[in-house]
């Protein structure tokens, strides 16, 4: 499918002090655009300037929900060049999160090669200093004007595009944490997996009611027994205990993480033993007071690796590694921000170059 490229006349002035870029909240000029509609498939694939869409205010995605989004970023490398980070198991993702939502699937390849276009033609938007990156959301949304429950017949994919710094304030600082005992997040069954907008609304009033206790973020429970981990907000979760790096395996619960994927791929690649299970909250209490849980870290797109130096569970905080870094959590952050910057050689194969 060719792609139509519509300039915008009126460029926006670039952040001056990339220290000050938090995250997500500058877009750069230009967007991406498809229409889906029965019977046609997905067609007009376009880059046009970033602006306001027009919907219908019956359009479904309002009504239900019907949406689905991804999060993948752009990396400058110090000689210059742009580079995406395992792009295709976004694409992948999506489709698995469409599969879930009843919204049609896309080409992957194809979304690869649209996206790069889309950054070639922003690419003085990437951003150049340490620890900025260009965040891409890919997201689609039901578009019919039709108040029925039922999956819709016209969609519209978009891809817009922002240079953002550390998602969390606190950097690779760690980060305070509770575990979540009155709301839940997922049951295996529902949509957990997927990543979809009612996933995140549902979690807004427990991420609310941590930072009036001055926590970051909360830790889910498997919403059955309320004894199981599932994960964070918007990252997965590891535990380092006894030298062994434990994670919840993969239910259907919980968001299946690129990070996480590449984090345990990572520590394998040095002989560590990870294991994907489930694991409780009683199991971490206990090796805390045994003095066995080395470190706790979370892995996300816009977290990267986070630290988390407190983790409270009902009365009871328990302070991880002296609050400080692990051993482990920092040579991960430094191999895998060394192969998304290109600093260190990507011998996984991970890297797919926007520029030569
Ligand atoms: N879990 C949730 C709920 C998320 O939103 C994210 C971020 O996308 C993650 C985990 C981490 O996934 P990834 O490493 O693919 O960014
Ligand atoms: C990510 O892309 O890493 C996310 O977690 C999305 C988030 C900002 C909600």
């Amino acid at each position: 499918m060719e792609i139509k490229v519509e300039l915008t006349k009126n460029p926006k002035a670039k952040p001056q002090d990339e220290s000050k870029l938090g995250f997500g909240q500058i877009f750069t000029d230009h967007m991406f655009l498809m229409n889906y509609d029965e019977g046609q498939g997905w067609h007009d694939a376009r880059i046009v300037p970033y602006g306001p869409i027009e919907l219908e205010p019956s359009a479904m995605c309002l009504h239900y929900g019907q949406e689905v989004f991804e999060g993948l970023k752009a990396y400058r490398t110090d000689t210059g060049k742009i580079q995406l980070f395992r792009p295709d198991e976004n694409f992948k993702r999506l489709n698995l999160s469409n599969e879930r939502l009843c919204i049609p699937k896309v080409d992957e390849e194809f979304l690869t090669e649209a996206l790069k276009k889309l950054i070639l033609v922003e690419q003085d938007w990437v951003p150049h200093s340490k620890d900025t990156s260009l965040y891409i959301r890919p997201f689609i949304i039901a578009t019919d004007a039709h108040l029925g429950v039922h999956p819709a017949h016209h969609y519209l994919l978009m891809i817009i595009l922002s240079p953002v710094g550390p998602y969390y304030p606190e950097g690779l600082d760690p980060v305070k944490i509770y575990v979540e005992t009155k709301y839940v997040r997922a049951v295996k069954g529902g949509t957990g997996m997927a990543k979809t907008a009612g996933n995140y609304s549902a979690s807004l009033l427990s991420q609310e009611e941590a930072a009036e206790q001055d926590y970051t973020q909360v830790l889910w429970l498997d919403g059955v027994e309320r004894k199981y981990i599932e994960e964070v907000g918007a990252m997965n979760i590891f535990f380092v205990i006894d030298g062994v790096a434990v994670t919840p395996m993969l239910q259907g619960s919980i968001l299946s993480g690129i990070t996480r994927k590449s984090c345990i791929e990572i520590m394998q690649s040095w002989g560590m033993k990870v294991e994907e299970r489930r694991i409780s909250i009683d199991e971490v209490v206990d090796a805390y007071h045994s003095g066995k849980l080395d470190e706790v870290f979370g892995t996300g797109t816009a977290a990267v690796i986070s630290p988390v130096g407190h983790l409270r569970y009902g009365d009871m905080v328990m302070t991880i590694n002296d609050n400080k870094i692990g051993k482990i959590s920092q040579r991960l952050y430094d191999e895998l921000t060394g192969i998304q910057w290109g600093k260190i050689e990507d011998k996984f194969g991970w890297i797919v170059p926007v520029t030569e």
